[in-house]
């Protein structure tokens, strides 16, 4: 009994010697041979019957001392490989907090868009609403309501694509002008931008380009009062020093009608490449509400006058960031993007 005690005993401390990365399972699993119900210290302690009865003291604390000293060793070993298992596991999730950081690509608001943003900001200011129109238009908001009729010579100005005989793209956000008047009885401050399509492409012009329209009828609404308003936003969008200059053109639909440059932001006025020598750039077509136009709205035009002006967002931006080549701001070059921050 006594040998067999001592040799349970070295067997467990060799096994265990020999296995130092045993498994948990595989532990546990030997363990059971030992302690379990039907394991080899268990049956020891059911083989006291055959002991003599003046050897049971002794024999008696020989096993639960086995029992006690094996319960003590594979809790240790036990708690090596726990040990063990959590510092691999450690190691292996270790997080590097000195690796550079992979930053996300933010994406920039398209030159396009931040100047509209502007625009609209400057004039909201001003106490203007905005309205958005329809793009595929009747020929009669885009043409005939703007005293553009069937046959007119003016349509010629704007190369159109039609969609039906009555439908088109819209070749200027003009036509909100009528869709606003139509709706809304004076006094209106309108901002209206917006998409527009004319058969036309080159380094200036493109098949699809984008339009800001500004509307105000009133009682007593002068000329004045859109020199007065476009000399702010001119100044607001470019600088403090910029002026305005109206020139006699011609609309169909405003009279009279005017064309708008400003001051050269790039010499002031003294004449560079920018300005072509002139110190002038054009800006925008404008001029007083035609009374045809108002009439046929429904505005009576004794009574109420207003201006409407219209200015390109592709030339907006070009005269402003410098960009030389209309065709860049459609290429959707991230190089080109990523210059334009908010
Ligand atoms: N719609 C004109 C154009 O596209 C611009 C304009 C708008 C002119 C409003 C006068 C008044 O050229």
């Amino acid at each position: 009994m006594k040998e067999n005690i001592e040799n349970i005993k070295n067997e467990i401390s060799l096994y265990l010697a020999v296995n130092n990365h045993i498994s948990r399972k595989d532990l546990f699993d030997f363990k059971m041979n030992y302690l379990g119900k039907t394991g080899s210290i268990s049956a020891l302690s059911k083989g006291m019957r055959d002991v003599p009865a003046e050897q049971r003291p002794e024999v008696g604390k020989l096993i639960s001392d086995l029992r006690t000293w094996a319960e003590q060793v594979f809790a240790d070993k036990e708690e090596q490989i726990k040990k063990a298992e959590l510092a691999a596991r450690y190691a292996s999730e270790r997080i590097d907090v000195t690796m550079p950081a992979q930053f996300r690509e933010t994406g920039t608001l398209h030159p396009i868009s931040l100047v509209k943003k502007e625009i609209i900001d400057c004039f909201a200011g001003m106490g203007f609403e905005i309205f958005e129109g329809p793009e595929i238009e009747k020929d009669y908001y885009n043409f005939q309501a703007l005293n553009i009729p069937a046959d007119h010579p003016a349509r010629d100005m704007q190369d159109t694509f039609f969609v039906t005989e009555d439908f088109l793209l819209r070749s200027q956000t003009s036509s909100g002008q009528i869709r606003v008047m139509e709706n809304k009885r004076p006094p209106i401050k309108v901002l209206s931008p917006g998409r527009v399509y004319r058969s036309d492409s080159d380094a200036t012009h493109s098949p699809m380009f984008h339009q800001m329209e500004g509307l105000v009828v009133d009682k007593g609404i002068t000329l004045c009062d859109l020199k007065g308003l476009l000399d702010e936003f001119a100044r607001k969008m470019f600088t403090s020093e910029t002026k305005t200059r109206l020139r006699p053109s011609y609309f169909p639909f405003t009279e009279p009608s005017v064309e708008v440059d400003l001051s050269c932001h790039n010499c002031g006025g003294k004449g560079c490449r920018i300005c072509k020598g002139t110190g002038w750039i054009e800006i925008l077509g404008a001029g007083m509400v035609n009374r045809k136009v108002l009439e046929n709205c429904g505005v009576d035009p004794d009574e109420y006058t207003g201006f409407a002006f219209g200015m390109g967002l592709e030339r907006i931006a070009m005269i402003k960031y410098g960009i030389n080549d209309m065709r860049y701001l459609f290429e959707n070059d991230v190089r080109l993007l990523k210059q334009f921050k908010d």
